[in-house]
């Protein structure tokens, strides 16, 4: 491509494919991040969205319909199996969803600190336009699960009725902390799995039997701790089985480079930028003038040991942002066939807040393409940006849980944890629109890609705006498929 005048080229990426077992990790560069801003429109009316359409979710109304009335509703994914189909079970559809109690007298930004993993279910067959999601309530019984607070994860159909549910296991120890949301003591995280039963009959879907066992914690070496880092990350298991090695359990998740935080020095592979790009930085200017340092993000891959999947090994990390952001969460792997080609789409959602010094990107959904699941990926876009709230980049950063800057873009934060499934479709939940508050499912839009170029299919449902909370299954298992 040829330069935005003022910014450098994206980093050169190949991806080319490594075994998965290999220390190879691939680089979402500073030259590849910014090249956000290059496709950004710098001269639009302040608060108007300066993003590309083709990169912009669609605008949420302001007057959406809750979900739950009794929970917020946040991260959520679909009942599916290790290849990523969603999976219709005896003629439901199921999903599982973070979830906290709307009238504990905390607020909406405190939920992550009070977080259950609930479930919900509908006919295969409803319509997804009226029929509302039935609340099945927590999916594990009150202290059972390890840690005292679950984060996301994924949940598997395995054999028969058995399903595995893995979840982060988050740990406060501050209660103090836990009600009023953040500060104080680190919490532990685990990655953690429950095998347990699912049932439905013609009225209802529940489950029962659940065994709990602590998979993962992060070792240091290859994963930040919280001892290296209060404020790590170490959350959001993804496992899947990869058509090029199907005799393997793999998982990713989000987690930080090791060591002490502040320690890490950027390096040139982490600027990216081309031999003698006029517009590139040098790693002295970065590393003395900016705190870029302390973005550190990774998504880590994991390798079952086991059949049961109770055992697991680390291996090294597929993907780091260090000094670019600091937070690469809730990945997922998205497999399509290009021109006879199996191309992995490796997705993660990101914020605008934990980006470093001198970078800029909204709220929404990153994507990389390689030619297997440790790739030297190539950033969809050139950028890494698949679909971001929609944001006015030329006004500063703000945060979610923060003031806001009353110019902005009162949708930046309209929505967030994309999670792209079968077909393109893209749920997620909403959080801010205007000044509304969600804590209930977004509309969901369809995003097309092919070729590492993604765009928003405006005309999926309306102006791209697909029902609310549509999460549709793709394989029907059991009870000849329909109770
Ligand atoms: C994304 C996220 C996840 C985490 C959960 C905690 O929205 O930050 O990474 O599991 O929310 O609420």
């Amino acid at each position: 491509p040829a330069p935005t005048p003022g910014f450098p080229l994206p980093t050169q990426h190949s991806q080319q494919a490594h075994d998965p077992e290999s220390d190879f990790t691939s680089k979402w560069t500073r030259a590849d991040a910014r090249q956000i801003m290059a496709q950004s429109n710098p001269n639009v009316p302040t608060g108007q969205s300066s993003m590309s359409p083709n990169v912009t979710m669609p605008e949420i109304p302001q007057d959406f319909p809750a979900m739950n009335d009794d929970v917020w509703v946040w991260d959520t994914w679909s009942l599916s199996d290790m290849k990523g189909n969603q999976i219709s079970y005896k003629g439901w559809d199921v999903i599982f969803s973070l979830v906290a109690d709307r009238h504990a007298g905390y607020s909406f930004d405190q939920r992550h600190w009070n977080a259950r993993i609930g479930f919900f279910y509908r006919k295969t067959n409803a319509d997804p336009t009226k029929d509302k999601w039935n609340y099945g309530g927590h999916l594990f019984a009150e202290g059972s699960s390890i840690g005292n607070t679950e984060w996301s994860g994924s949940t598997r159909l395995m054999e028969g009725d058995n399903v595995n549910v893995f979840y982060t296991a988050t740990t406060f120890y501050d209660v103090a902390q836990r009600n009023a949301g953040g500060g104080g003591i680190a919490p532990d995280a685990a990655i953690a799995k429950a095998l347990g039963q699912i049932h439905a009959d013609k009225d209802k879907v529940w489950f029962d039997g659940f065994q709990h066992t602590k998979l993962l914690e992060p070792d240091g070496k290859l994963y930040q701790t919280k001892t290296q880092n209060a404020g790590f990350a170490f959350r959001d298991p993804y496992p899947f089985v990869d058509p090029a090695h199907p005799d393997k359990v793999y998982m990713v998740f989000e987690g930080n480079t090791a060591g002490t935080r502040g320690t890490y020095r950027c390096t040139q592979s982490d600027l990216g930028y081309r031999e003698g790009d006029p517009n590139g930085e040098t790693l002295e200017d970065v590393n003395t003038h900016t705190g870029s340092f302390y973005q550190t993000a990774s998504v880590g891959l994991a390798e079952a040991d086991s059949k049961d999947l109770t055992q697991w090994h680390f291996l090294p990390p597929i993907l780091t942002s260090n000094c670019v952001n600091d937070q690469t969460e809730r990945p997922q792997f998205y497999i399509q066939n290009e021109n006879g080609q199996n191309k992995y789409y490796l997705f993660t959602i990101s914020h605008q807040f934990t980006y470093a010094d001198r970078m800029r990107g909204p709220d929404g959904v990153y994507g990389f393409v390689g030619n297997g699941i440790r790739s030297d990926f190539q950033p969809v876009n050139n950028s890494g940006l698949a679909l971001g709230s929609p944001t006015d980049l030329n006004l500063p950063a703000n945060n979610p849980s923060g003031t806001i800057s009353g110019q902005q873009n009162g949708r930046q934060f309209q929505a967030y944890s994309h999670y792209v499934m079968p077909g393109g479709l893209v749920q997620s939940f909403i959080d801010n629109v205007n000044g509304t508050r969600g804590g209930s499912l977004s509309p969901t839009v369809k995003i097309d890609f092919k070729g590492g170029v993604t765009q928003v299919d405006r005309s999926f449902g309306t102006n791209g705006l697909g029902p609310y909370g549509y999460l549709p299954t793709n394989v029907r298992v059991g009870g000849e498929g329909l109770y």
